[in-house]
């Protein structure tokens, strides 16, 4: 065979070689036999010393053609090579946006956490600030500084967990009010603190030996009862809705004179009575009243330069009224059928 027919041979057999490969390693390797230094070219070419100088100009120029023909067929052939690859990655990789999604189990917010978020929410928009004080408190700080010196009958109203004779677990949050005013030094202050209290009741639907408060304490100059009004209204607009009024009845607390207890006209029946509200259409929902004297004196304030107003908001009250609750226990049980039911709740 020639060198001609050599050439030609190799042009015939490519395009049957060319279909059988369909990875780009194998292109490669296939090229190399073919354009390489060992390959069917070059081989052809090698043997083209002895001949005739019209027959390797001939030969010459033929080669230079197929090699140019082979260069264009084998990046044809990576392109499509590289195209199928590219077409297979992005089939197997296509995402069929209307399937139904994979639903993933999700927790939800505590409704008294969601209570909490909600009063903090309103106080602070009102400009008060978020305090806290110690769960495990002082004797001094939960009742002698609150007017309610030792042996006080008031104590009674509060059955507490003592420590030791002057440790105990705090039965109300206003402690916090005394370290706040002892931190403040006479100077005005607007703070709600929400957290636990502890109280020695037994557990049952109303009553539990743990729950939550939430003080609020607003000093300066010139408040009144009227403000005081003011930010608890605001407050039961927001939790139980526009349309809630408020009212204020004399009440008893050693912290705070005048005291009040303070009711919510009850949404259900919207104050003609029913049972909820026991026909009253009012709902008691708070304690609260205008800062003793001795309160103020007794952490460093002059009731005559600075007087205000205290509250003391019942979280899980509140949360009970706010979504029907009827067992104080259901907070913390951790059952997760009641708890799920607040998943949505905003
Ligand atoms: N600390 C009172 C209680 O637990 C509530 C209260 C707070 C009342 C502030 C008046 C002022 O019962």
């Amino acid at each position: 065979m020639n060198e001609l027919e050599q050439l030609d041979k190799v042009v015939d057999s490519l395009d049957e070689e060319l279909n059988q490969i369909d990875d780009l390693n194998a292109l490669q390797q296939k090229k190399a036999s073919y354009l390489g230094k060992k390959g069917v070219i070059a081989s052809a070419m090698a043997n083209m010393r002895d001949l005739s100088i019209e027959a390797r100009k001939e030969i010459g120029m033929r080669s230079n053609k197929i090699k140019q023909m082979l260069e264009e067929r084998f990046e044809q052939k990576r392109q499509a090579i590289e195209n199928a690859i590219i077409e297979k990655k992005l089939k197997s990789e296509s995402i069929d946006v209307t399937l139904p999604g994979v639903q993933l189990p999700t927790g939800g917010i505590h409704p008294l956490n969601q209570t909490i978020m909600d009063l903090e929410d309103l106080y602070i928009s009102m400009g008060y600030t978020v305090a806290e004080g110690p769960e495990i408190e002082t004797d001094e700080f939960c009742f002698e500084k609150l007017n309610l010196p030792k042996g006080h009958p008031a104590r009674d109203m509060q059955d507490t967990f003592y420590i030791n004779p002057e440790l105990l677990l705090r039965s109300q949050t206003s402690p916090v009010q005394v370290r706040t005013m002892l931190k403040e030094q006479g100077k005005p202050i607007k703070i709600i603190c929400p957290g636990k209290v502890y109280r020695r009741d037994a557990d049952d639907a109303t009553h539990s030996h743990q729950f939550m408060q939430c003080e609020g304490l607003v000093l300066g100059k010139d408040i009144t009862l009227a403000d005081l009004k003011g930010a608890l209204l605001e407050m039961a607009k927001k939790m139980f809705g526009e349309e809630r009024e408020i009212r204020l009845r004399p009440s008893f607390f050693p912290f705070t004179e005048p005291s009040v207890e303070v009711d919510v006209s009850c949404g259900l029946c919207g104050g003609k009575g029913c049972s909820v509200c026991k026909n009253t259409g009012w709902i008691e929902v708070l304690g609260a009243g205008m800062v003793n004297d001795n309160v103020l004196r007794m952490s460093g304030y002059d009731p005559n330069e600075i007087q205000g107003f205290a509250f003391g908001i019942g979280v899980e009250r509140i949360t009970m009224l706010k979504y029907r609750i009827d067992d104080i226990r259901n907070f913390y049980t951790n059952d997760i059928r009641f708890l799920n039911q607040f998943k949505e709740v905003k």
